[in-house]
């Protein structure tokens, strides 16, 4: 991002993730039958709930594949500009996010739109745990488990028409209590945009949690996007507008610097940020570098997708 990276020196060597604490509290969630034995959204279907787990991590080079990333790096170290550029801002300032009431517009090409709550996005019959890699613009990289909905089945249901060809992602605007929103880092509010094909696929979740909890303000309560093949910032935090459009829409890093940051943003070690290298990525938590994988180790589900596109142009 435009920011300059802190070094990440932060991290001592005794910082080992414990895996096993992770694992016994997911067999709690399991054996409860329902996330909301761990945490309440507001949304009461979701204490039936019973979360399947999927795995894909997609880690290949290294013994510690299996390590998810600290939870306490996960919600304390993050990018999300509407509450400070540095990494530390957003949980010191996660308070200043107002997620309750929370409606999201649904708008554009499509047959069935409205202003809807949480609970029409979120169905506890689909609300599953995905361990996915994420892997920032700034060559680190996490593994968290997620919990949520794939957003494809959820985007149908509002029948997109034939000429949407594109969806637009818009977070809340509210520089009243959002300090970063009161800077010009960034055009506010944040937008992101996926091809209608890339939303549609699979592996595109629709977050409402992590490590089998609510996610928190800073991790972009109470809906996010998690887009694993590209860098994170096509994530999208704390979403409030999905719009169906028929063009490419507008995305605020790559209003900020066309340069630097194109509209797919697919993780490619071959294409470098102007700035730095994208070939190799420290996984926060550890010191030594790995090598960064072509869409984010996840080509073999997503490479048809940009099939004869020239991927050093479209990057
Ligand atoms: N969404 C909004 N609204 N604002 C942001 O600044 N930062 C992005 C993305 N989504 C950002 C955002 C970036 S750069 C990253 S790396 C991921 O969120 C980080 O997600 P995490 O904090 O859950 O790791």
């Amino acid at each position: 991002m435009l920011v300059k990276v802190k070094s990440n020196s932060y991290i001592s060597e005794s910082d080992v993730t414990d895996y096993h604490i992770y694992k016994k509290r997911r067999e709690f969630i399991k054996k409860a039958g329902g996330v909301a034995a761990a945490f309440s959204l507001g949304v009461p279907a979701l204490s039936s709930a019973g979360v399947a787990i999927k795995d894909y991590k997609k880690d290949i080079d290294n013994p510690l594949a299996d390590e998810l990333t600290e939870e306490i790096k996960v919600t304390s170290y993050n990018n999300f500009y509407e509450l400070g550029t540095g990494k530390g801002d957003p949980k010191s300032n996660a308070h200043l996010l107002q997620t309750d009431p929370w409606a999201i517009t649904v708008e554009g090409e499509c047959a069935n739109p409205g202003v809807l709550g949480l609970e029409d996005f979120v169905s506890p019959h689909q609300l599953e745990e995905r361990i996915y890699r994420l892997r920032c613009v700034e060559a680190w990289s996490m593994i968290i488990p997620w919990l949520g909905v794939e957003l494809g089945p959820v985007l149908k249901r509002f029948e997109p028409t034939s000429t949407a060809k594109y969806v637009e992602f818009t977070t809340i605007l509210d520089p009243d209590n959002l300090p970063g929103q009161r800077r010009a880092v960034l055009n506010w509010p944040y937008r992101e945009g996926l091809r209608i094909d890339e939303a549609m696929n699979p592996l595109t979740l629709l977050a409402v949690g992590l490590y089998g909890k609510e996610l928190p303000n800073q991790n972009g309560a109470p809906l996010r996007l998690v887009v694993p093949w590209k860098y994170g910032f096509k994530s999208i935090k704390s979403i409030v507008k999905i719009r169906f459009t028929e063009n490419q829409p507008n995305t605020s890093w790559n209003t900020s610097s066309a340069k630097e940051y194109r509209f797919y943003s697919n993780v490619n070690p071959e294409v470098d940020h102007p700035r730095w290298s994208q070939a190799r990525e420290r996984k926060i938590g550890e010191l030594r570098k790995r090598k960064t994988l072509m869409f984010n180790g996840y080509a073999d589900e997503v490479a048809s997708l940009y099939d004869g596109m020239d991927l050093m142009k479209y990057f």
